[in-house]
């Protein structure tokens, strides 16, 4: 099952001082899908998404055992450039936070740190990453204009391009969608659905209905325990678990 992931998570523990967060989680992500790790509040979701990629190396006094696998390679080994393993996975966390400055500043800025000043290629790079964000058609004729005026949902965008300029090989996404009307929504829904040819996609899901609308692969968080994981079919129809049960039948929230 391992062979062929993108991710593996092994064997892993992750404390707040004496709060356990997450339980001994074993799972293995495959490439180009979307798993969705979904649960009540406080079951360890976003803990998860941070460790990923090591923004709870941020947080002061936490620990963890175990190990996270990224194309085999653990991703707390002491060798590891972090900022390096940051933008090989991203990260887009539930309100959207673009910069204020233009549309194309606020794509063009990562890139201009790191690679390239060239214009022309900047050009390509910010046209490139809202192509794939799905904004592009919106904004191609105000790409000068102030990030700030687009609506949530376009800055929701506009943050997953940010990334994707960026050249990622792992999108986390963190409730992405928790502040947008329904129609933004399903433009979001419809642009990971795009992406996950090209990226392998980690989604904390607002709702459950999200999760099963979206996702390949789900797994269901408990008390910082992952109680089972599976294709998003079985486990919303089938659940091997009682807890995930009555948790997709609402006996619980
Ligand atoms: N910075 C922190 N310091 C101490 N404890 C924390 C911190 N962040 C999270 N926790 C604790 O870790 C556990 C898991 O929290 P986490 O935020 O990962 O859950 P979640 O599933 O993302 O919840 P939600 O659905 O509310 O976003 C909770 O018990 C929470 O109180
Ligand atoms: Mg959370």
């Amino acid at each position: 099952m391992s062979q062929g992931s993108k991710i593996v998570i092994k064997d892993f523990n992750f404390y707040y001082g004496a709060v356990q967060a997450l339980r001994n989680i074993n799972l293995p992500i495959q490439p180009n899908q979307i798993f969705t790790i979904f649960g009540p509040a406080r079951s360890g979701k976003t803990t998860l998404l941070k460790s990923l990629n090591r923004l709870t190396d941020l947080i002061f006094g936490t620990n963890h055992t175990g190990s996270i696998f990224l194309d085999g390679t653990d991703i707390y080994d002491s060798k590891v450039d972090l900022t390096h393993l940051r933008r090989r996975i991203g990260i887009v966390f539930d309100l959207p936070t673009p910069l204020p400055m233009s549309i194309f500043d606020n794509i063009a800025y990562g890139p201009k740190l790191s690679r390239t000043n060239r214009r022309n290629r900047l050009n390509e790079i910010v046209e490139k990453a809202l192509r794939s964000a799905a904004l592009w058609e919106e904004v191609k004729d105000r790409l000068h204009g102030s990030a700030l005026r687009l609506s949530g949902g376009q800055q929701q965008r506009l943050c997953i391009a940010r990334i994707l300029a960026l050249e990622p090989e792992v999108l986390l996404l963190d409730e992405p969608c928790s502040g947008l009307d329904p129609i933004s929504t399903t433009s979001i829904e419809e642009t990971l659905f795009q992406l996950k040819k090209d990226y392998t996609i980690i989604l904390a899901p607002h709702n459950i209905q999200q999760a099963s609308r979206v996702a390949d692969r789900a797994g269901f968080f408990l008390n910082g325990e992952l109680v089972e994981e599976g294709p998003v079919y079985q486990i919303f129809t089938k659940p091997r678990d009682k807890r995930t049960e009555d948790y997709v039948t609402g006996k619980f929230g």
